[in-house]
């Protein structure tokens, strides 16, 4: 599939398949083929048009992309756009805890050794002492909702007055791979900003952990140095 900003001379097959659609109602002014082209001219900004918009953000940087990244990118805001309407992170409770991890499954990301890897399983006194425990250690646990689900956790440790260290996980694999992690990334790094105050944030990855690091990579986190058994990033906020 490929996405682009319509033009006038597509007018002929987008109505055809506007009227292929039961139920769709047209009208003889805005949808006639003047209307139409009017609508296509006016400034990007009094509507939205993400092909659009995103060629002229690459003009004006002066990027040439090729077709996949383009299209990627365009997919990447419209995804942004639906995710801010359906996902918010708010403060965990034992209950959302339980409901996180009910249907929790480890991923094999997070083992250094392979050969250490275990299917994760539910034991409702574990999350009763975690749930319990965490602000004895001082983390603040936020949880990923998506449309009224809880999805996944963000967890801000070894908070001082100007930084932090950020975990995320996913509960499984159904929520993976959608954008979802990346999304949540850049509204945790909103909230460390606004309500936190902090200055910075840090974190830890295994370097067999590839697409954590590209997801913070591509979310402006910046290699710091190694230890013997992570790679570290940080961010400035
Ligand atoms: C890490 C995690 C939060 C990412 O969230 P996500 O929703 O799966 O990730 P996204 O869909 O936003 O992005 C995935 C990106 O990684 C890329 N990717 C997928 N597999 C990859 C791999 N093996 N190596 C490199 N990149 C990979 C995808 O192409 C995509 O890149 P793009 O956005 O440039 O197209 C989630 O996978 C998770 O919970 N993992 C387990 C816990 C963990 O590792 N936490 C991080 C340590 S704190």
């Amino acid at each position: 599939m490929y996405l682009r900003k319509m033009k006038i001379e597509d007018y002929d097959n987008v109505y055809s398949l506007w009227m292929s659609c039961v139920g769709i109602g047209l009208n003889n002014l805005d949808d006639s083929k003047d209307g139409i082209e009017k609508f296509l001219n006016r400034n990007v900004y009094h509507t939205f048009d993400p092909a659009f918009a995103i060629e002229r953000i690459l003009e004006e940087k002066n990027i040439l992309l090729d077709e996949e990244s383009q299209n990627k990118k365009i997919m990447n805001i419209i995804r942004n756009q639906h995710y801010e309407q359906y996902v918010k992170l708010i403060p965990m409770t034992k209950e959302l805890a339980h409901k996180l991890f009910v249907d929790f499954k480890n991923d094999i990301s997070l083992f250094d050794n392979k050969e250490d890897f275990k299917e994760y399983q539910y034991e409702k006194e574990k999350v009763d002492l975690y749930a319990d425990s965490y602000k004895e250690k001082g983390y603040i646990l936020l949880a990923i909702i998506y449309k009224d689900e809880v999805i996944g956790e963000i967890r801000f440790k070894n908070i001082t007055e100007e930084s932090a260290e950020l975990g995320i996980i996913l509960k499984n694999d159904n929520y993976k791979n959608r954008g979802l992690g990346s999304y949540s990334i850049i509204k945790a790094l909103d909230y460390a900003k606004t309500f936190l105050k902090l200055k910075k944030i840090i974190l830890s990855i295994l370097p067999s952990n590839t697409k954590s690091i590209h997801v913070f990579e591509k979310n402006g986190f910046k290699e710091t140095h190694e230890d013997d058994k992570f790679v570290w990033f940080e961010k400035i906020l």
